[in-house]
């Protein structure tokens, strides 16, 4: 029988018919603060699906392996189950958000080298920051995965950045999640949105990500509407 495995704060996942593929159900809510401020948005949902098949269709056309199967309707997706890791892998290219404040920097230093840093994926534990030597020593993954992870990670970066600079965005930060398929493989999973990324307008700097929601900037669906144009624009596959 086919039903829901899992209600997110963003998304759900369902069961299929075949027990290698899920549904991912995209959702019309915001939420920040890990869960304390949540709102409805009218077609975010449709908005991040149709971003995330976007940037998940070029990430496979170049040549980096991902979860997605292809978008079945609006705010719906089939994707390859994995098991998730337990890791939020977070890449900055310029200061911001909790880098900013935590060391009492201005946001919008750009790094001469990307700023890599993990979190450990625990609603109840707040998403506690974690290092390497910790997350080995809790069995949540190998080195030998770490390293697969960030050589992942700094190919989407070295990919994303000058196509969201054609686009005239700066990729502020983003952060990725990874699985592992039944061979042990590890892919990309989740999503690539601005639900969780940073970007901005190159002229302008003003966020076209999920901040407008966070510092109660505006209407969010706008925001996402116009990197959905942009990125249409340079993703020609
Ligand atoms: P979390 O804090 O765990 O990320 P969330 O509620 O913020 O949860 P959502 O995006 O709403 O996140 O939920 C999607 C859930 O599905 C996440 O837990 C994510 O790790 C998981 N997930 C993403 N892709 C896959 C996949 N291919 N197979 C299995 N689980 C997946
Ligand atoms: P960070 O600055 O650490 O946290 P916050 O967004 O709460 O200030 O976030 C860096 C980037 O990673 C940002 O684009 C948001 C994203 N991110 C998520 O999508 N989920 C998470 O659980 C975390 C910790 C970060």
């Amino acid at each position: 029988m086919v039903h829901q495995i899992y209600a997110g704060k963003a998304k759900e996942m369902w069961t299929t018919e075949d027990e290698d593929v899920l549904r991912v159900v995209y959702l019309d809510q915001a939420t920040a603060l890990n869960g304390k401020k949540k709102d409805h948005i009218n077609d975010k949902g449709k908005t991040n699906n149709a971003i995330s098949t976007l940037i998940f269709k070029y990430f496979e056309a170049n040549g980096i392996e991902t979860h997605f199967i292809k978008k079945i309707s609006d705010a719906e997706e089939l994707v390859k189950k994995v098991k998730i890791i337990s890791l939020e892998m977070i890449t900055r290219n310029y200061s911001a958000g909790h880098f900013a404040s935590r060391y009492g920097v201005e946001e919008g230093k750009k790094f001469t080298t990307p700023v890599e840093e993990m979190c450990l994926k625990s609603d109840e534990l707040d998403d506690p920051a974690i290092n390497a030597s910790q997350a080995i020593a809790l069995g949540i993954v190998t080195q030998a995965q770490l390293d697969t992870m960030w050589a992942i990670s700094r190919k989407v970066d070295q990919l994303l950045t000058p196509l969201f600079e054609k686009a005239d965005m700066q990729l502020i930060d983003f952060k990725l999640e990874f699985g592992t398929l039944p061979n042990g493989k590890i892919i990309l999973a989740d999503e690539f949105s601005p639900d969780n990324c940073r970007l901005w307008d190159t002229k302008t700097h003003h966020h076209l990500d999920k901040d407008v929601y966070r510092k109660d900037l505006g209407e969010l669906t706008p925001v996402y509407q116009e990197v959905l144009q942009r990125l249409e624009k340079v993703i020609l596959l």
